[in-house]
């Protein structure tokens, strides 16, 4: 069996391609808790975690989301003269802000530090033809605020490894949006999008959201962990984005600025840009944007919490 044919059963790869790809969210709600004990472990998971205490294994990048916290609240910190140099990450303040702060915990590219698990997303990579990479989402119970409603730019995977979550699912917001909710004004308010679907996902259980799915997703009365496989498809925005920009390294009149009389004069550089498109633009040069973009390597990041996201910036200021 496959890898992607694995993540689905029993719905098979070609099914999901052809009824839910970029189309249809997909649920699998499997009576096998250790479903993906395989992939990530509980024991993987405090492995993870341990690689913490070495920053040579772990970076801290501050997330800007609200609510965030201050990555000095749970870093080992050495203070030389006014240089102050984070030496890893405290786990003691890690397990405190999770269980009596109620913070949720997110460590980003997650498979970098487990073996097994980057072949397997290696290997998703290909069978999605996508570059995808996985996320480790750690929630305690009752927690109800989160990211909030949105959507994300890229298509997720869900796999819940432990306890339980609460989806709501809605509409999406437009046809496989690509840019952030601020561009097309997203309002973060519930009621203004149609609910599809509401569900306690559980251990085993899979999700898929095409890009664009809105959602929000809360944690009931147990402690959560789940792993978000997100993959970015390349779109024939990207590769002609890439076109342009070799395109604009060839030919000068594509680097030079835009003056807005020529929108009201016929102008010689419309007919170059057009004569360079007429040539230019064939399936082979698109061929090989796409070959590039594929090659581009996204998943070099070491894993890093990316975020740990409190109810208050005053509540974290009690644990030190
Ligand atoms: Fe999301």
């Amino acid at each position: 069996m496959s890898t992607l044919d694995w993540l689905l059963n029993p719905i098979t790869a070609k099914d999901f391609f052809e009824q839910f790809f970029e189309q249809n969210p997909l649920l699998i709600q499997r009576d096998q808790m250790d479903y993906y004990d395989s992939i990530l472990s509980i024991k993987d998971i405090e492995h993870v975690i341990d690689l913490g205490k070495n920053l040579s294994n772990f970076d801290i990048n501050q997330s800007t989301s609200d609510g965030a916290l201050d990555d000095n609240l749970y870093s080992f910190v050495v203070q030389e003269h006014n240089i102050k140099i984070k030496t890893g990450i405290d786990k003691i303040k890690i397990k405190q802000l999770l269980h009596k702060q109620k913070c949720p915990i997110v460590i980003s590219h997650v498979h970098n530090a487990l073996p097994k698990l980057k072949e397997f997303i290696d290997q998703l990579s290909i069978a999605l033809d996508g570059n995808c990479y996985a996320d480790m989402f750690i929630t305690p119970p009752l927690v109800s605020k989160g990211f909030g409603i949105h959507f994300d730019l890229n298509d997720v995977y869900v796999m819940q490894l432990y306890g339980n979550k609460r989806w709501e699912i809605y509409e999406s917001f437009g046809y496989l949006p690509d840019q952030p909710h601020f561009y097309y004004g997203f309002k973060r308010d519930d009621s203004k999008y149609r609910k599809l679907l509401s569900i306690d996902l559980e251990a085993g259980n899979f999700l898929y959201l095409p890009r664009g799915f809105i959602h929000n997703v809360t944690t009931r009365n147990k402690l959560s962990i789940h792993l978000t496989i997100g993959c970015l498809n390349r779109k024939w925005s990207d590769v002609l984005t890439r076109f342009n920009g070799e395109l604009a390294s060839r030919f000068d009149v594509l680097g030079q600025k835009v003056s807005t009389t020529i929108f009201n004069n016929s102008c010689n550089d419309l007919q170059e840009i057009r004569r360079i498109f007429e040539t230019e633009l064939t399936m082979k040069a698109l061929e090989s944007c796409h070959k590039n973009l594929k090659e581009r390597n996204s998943g070099a990041d070491r894993p890093h919490i990316t975020s740990i996201l409190c109810s208050s910036k005053s509540d974290a200021a009690t644990i030190k």
